[in-house]
């Protein structure tokens, strides 16, 4: 085979590694699907669950990955709003997980077009590779889990709930809780929002709309969280990024009684157990599925980027660069504060 016809991947030979690069063909198109070069490829925790623990994976070997952007070099029959040349970031290996071509850590991989958005001209490609996973993942917690509605996606539809009249994000310096806040904040301008993450990073969380943090590891951390609530009343629900109830087991005590005491925990794989009486949800990104017009969501944001309604979260870090390096500085994603890691290719 010419090489011009195949592409490079990374494989991750058997749970726990090691990796390789293998060259392979390229991937053949679905009719609503588009081929990217990658440029970007970007960590997220899902990653080393996935390698470690084998989560969601049914045979090895497996390209691994579910953050990236790039270049599209070819679409589908029935792509209509994307064109090769055009710059786009995505979750990858999503429907593709189960499919030889596999996620993100490749050179080239093919994605439907509802896991992508048009890079937004005012950021640049690494910072774009960090927004699509946890924009949706913080979506689908307050539109589908909650039941709040995010007036500026009006085609993402869930059943209509009630606004909260304050809320607590636990993680906030997380990807997922830097832009649920501010998703939040957006939608309203007065909702009582309290985050927490360690103190290096409150003054970012208050830039970006919380209106107090607290730090998680003070020892009077949920008193904390009650002297500032509204009124001290405690918070009507709490929005768990990075199952931070499970270390920290009184944390429902910060729940107001007269308020609707709901507790929407991130999917993460690690169980949060929560007091009888709280109604406790858990989500993940492929609820968007579960939405109307849950499509739009991951398109939506070049839109909301480029007119400031949304920022990327927080700050990216590029920790390596090629296919062969990846395997030697995945493990960075474990200890991330307040930051998005990515790899360049
Ligand atoms: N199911 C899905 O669809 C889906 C999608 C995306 C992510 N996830 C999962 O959701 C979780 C969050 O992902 P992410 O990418 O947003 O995480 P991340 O950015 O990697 O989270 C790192 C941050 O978590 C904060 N943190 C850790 N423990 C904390 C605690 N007890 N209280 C408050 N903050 C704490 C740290 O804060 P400090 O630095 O301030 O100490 C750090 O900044 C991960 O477990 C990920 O696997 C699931």
């Amino acid at each position: 085979m010419a090489l011009g016809e195949t592409t490079a991947q990374l494989q991750c030979v058997q749970q726990g590694g090691p990796f390789k690069v293998v060259h392979v063909p390229k991937p053949p198109l679905a009719p609503d699907e588009v081929l990217i070069r990658q440029r970007v490829i970007a960590f997220n925790l899902v990653d080393v669950k996935q390698r470690d623990l084998g989560i969601g994976i049914s045979h090895w070997p497996r390209v691994l990955g579910i953050e990236g952007a790039g270049v599209i070099e070819a679409v589908g029959s029935s792509v209509r709003d994307l064109e090769p040349g055009d710059e786009v970031a995505g979750w990858h290996g999503s429907g593709a997980h189960e499919i030889i071509w596999g996620g993100a850590f490749q050179e080239r991989v093919a994605v439907a077009t509802h896991f992508l958005a048009k890079k937004p001209k005012n950021i640049n490609l690494e910072e774009a590779a960090s927004l699509p996973i946890a924009f949706v993942t913080a979506v689908c917690t307050i539109v589908d889990s909650l039941k709040i509605p995010l007036p500026f996606l009006p085609k993402v539809i869930s059943t209509e709930g009630q606004v909260p009249s304050s809320v607590l994000i636990l993680g906030g310096s997380s990807t997922v809780g830097a832009a649920a806040i501010q998703l939040l904040r957006r939608a309203y301008p007065s909702l009582p929002i309290l985050a927490t993450s360690s103190a290096k990073h409150h003054a970012r969380l208050v830039d970006l709309g919380a209106t107090h943090v607290v730090d998680y590891k003070s020892s009077t951390v949920v008193a904390d969280i009650a002297a500032l609530s509204p009124g001290a009343a405690g918070v009507d629900l709490i929005i768990d990024c990075v199952s931070a109830g499970a270390s920290q087991t009184d944390i429902c005590d910060v729940l107001d009684p007269a308020g609707s005491k709901r507790y929407a925990a991130v999917l993460t794989g690690v169980p949060v157990p929560v007091p009888e009486g709280v109604d406790h949800m858990v989500t993940g990104a492929l609820s968007m599925f579960d939405m109307k017009g849950g499509k739009e969501i991951i398109p939506s944001l070049t839109k909301l980027v480029e007119e400031g309604t949304y920022k990327v979260p927080l700050p990216v870090r590029v920790v390596g660069h090629g296919l062969e390096e990846l395997p030697n500085v995945l493990d960075e994603v474990k200890t991330v504060s307040g930051e998005k890691v990515v790899l360049t290719l």
